[in-house]
């Protein structure tokens, strides 16, 4: 078997359905640095593994990259327990930001508190499993630059052999999956400040767009309206509603303004990080002022690049539903409470106010409030509960799942 023409045919469908299945061995020409070839008796799945090794580089060379770190540990996984022929392998990094679910990030947080981000050696160690389970498990760091950036996790059971871990070949297919770990990491960074210089940009030139036409259309209208004011209050004695009518208009334009400044401002600044919150206590500040309702404003974890769609869509949330309190509510307490874990982020926002009656929950009648925030709920697959009753008060409680947590439940068999 030609290892070359193997090779060339390969791509992404052959990655996903990444099979090991047979358990002949064979002589297999490996094509080696230097042209030199050897002809070494391999076993297939690690034949197998190989491949799906080669396969990998070729698609990072080629730009089609598994879309994240869920897709990516997922098929690794899936290629190490066909090489090891084991039942179950972890991937787990020491990255808090590339956490996956539940399982591996107790595998990595157990592994740190070993200290094992400094050990670059591979051994057996002594663990106990995420039910608490004593287990013994294959460690192999992955290590780049005199940095452990993870380990793979490999349980020994006692039906598992121990020479299949330290078989040689094995050994080496773990250290190509190491590499390929690494190489994505580099692609995936690169990619991300690619990507987040592209935004910058956009962000800017729209804000110095709605800056150079609508802002200074509004603080022209915000200035006639003030003539306007003045004009009508100096050449007649205007009845009441008229003034009234006057200083809504002025009212509303300069509102517009400000949240025109605020929006530029907003796009300017960064979008990663303390920021987000700052500027979400700033908006409820702003919606509360003059209100008289005492708020409680609290978030617990951060805001990640990767998060920037639900940062959007909790923003808009609480303003719509901040908003209502201060028009409907009649309340004397408002409480936003923003809590990131690592699979959901949920926002609770309270009102000791008049409440709703059942049918405006369900049914909101006129306003587009209540159906926006249904709708961005939705969009990102979110769960939203609305809980109120006269004169109790309401309750908006809105999850949305992290994404990698969602995408980790994907099988990569289906695109077999
Ligand atoms: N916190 C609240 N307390 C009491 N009633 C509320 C509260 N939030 C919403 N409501 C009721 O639900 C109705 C629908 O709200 P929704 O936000 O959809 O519309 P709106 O605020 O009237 O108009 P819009 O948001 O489009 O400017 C409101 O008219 C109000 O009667
Ligand atoms: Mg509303």
């Amino acid at each position: 078997m030609q290892m070359k023409s193997g090779i060339e045919r390969m791509d992404d469908r052959e990655l996903y359905s990444f099979d090991c299945s047979s358990k002949e061995q064979k002589n297999i020409t490996v094509p080696r640095v230097g042209k030199i070839r050897r002809t070494v008796l391999w076993n297939t799945k690690i034949f197998q593994a190989y491949r799906w090794y080669r396969s990998l580089r070729i698609l990072l060379k080629k730009d089609i990259l598994p879309p994240d770190w869920g897709h990516f540990t997922c098929l690794l996984e899936k290629a190490i327990r066909c090489a090891y022929q084991v039942d179950k392998a972890y991937l787990c990094l020491y990255d808090p930001k590339i956490y996956i679910d539940n399982i591996h990030s107790y595998y990595s947080f157990t592994l740190m508190n070993r200290g094992a981000s400094k050990n670059a050696h591979t051994c057996f160690m002594h663990l106990n499993d995420a039910k608490g389970e004593p287990e013994r498990v294959f460690y192999f760091p992955i290590h780049s630059h005199n940095r452990n950036f993870g380990a793979f996790i490999i349980p020994v059971n006692i039906m598992n052999r121990v020479n299949r871990f330290v078989a040689g070949e094995r050994r080496a297919i773990l250290k190509l999956f190491s590499l390929a770990v690494i190489h994505f990491e580099q692609r995936l960074q690169r990619d991300h400040s690619r990507v987040l210089q592209q935004i910058c940009e956009v962000r800017k030139s729209v804000a110095q767009d709605i800056h150079d036409d609508l802002a200074q259309r509004l603080f022209y209208l915000a200035v006639q309206s003030y003539h306007l004011k003045n004009m009508i209050n100096s050449r007649c004695a205007p009845d009441k509603a008229v003034t009234e009518l006057l200083e809504k208009i002025d009212k509303q334009i300069n509102g517009c303004h400000g949240e025109v400044r605020r929006l530029i401002q907003e796009l300017h600044s960064p979008i990663e990080g303390n920021s987000r919150i700052e500027s979400l206590e700033t908006l409820l500040g702003r919606i509360m002022e003059g209100s008289r309702i005492h708020t409680e404003f609290s978030v617990q974890g951060q805001f990640k690049d990767d998060d920037y769609s639900v940062y959007k869509a909790i923003y808009r949330i609480v303003e719509e539903a901040s908003y209502n309190v201060v028009k409907h509510a009649r309340a004397k307490n408002l409480k936003v409470q923003i809590e990131r874990t690592t699979v959901q982020w949920e926002v609770h926002i309270v009102d000791d106010g008049v409440g709703m009656e059942e049918d405006s929950i369900c049914n909101p009648g006129k306003g587009y409030g209540l159906r926006g925030i249904r709708e961005r709920v939705l969009a990102l697959k979110g769960s939203l509960t609305i809980r109120s009753q006269i004169g109790e008060g309401t309750e908006i409680v809105v999850i949305f799942p992290r994404r990698s947590k969602e995408t980790y439940e994907y099988d990569p068999d289906s695109l077999g």
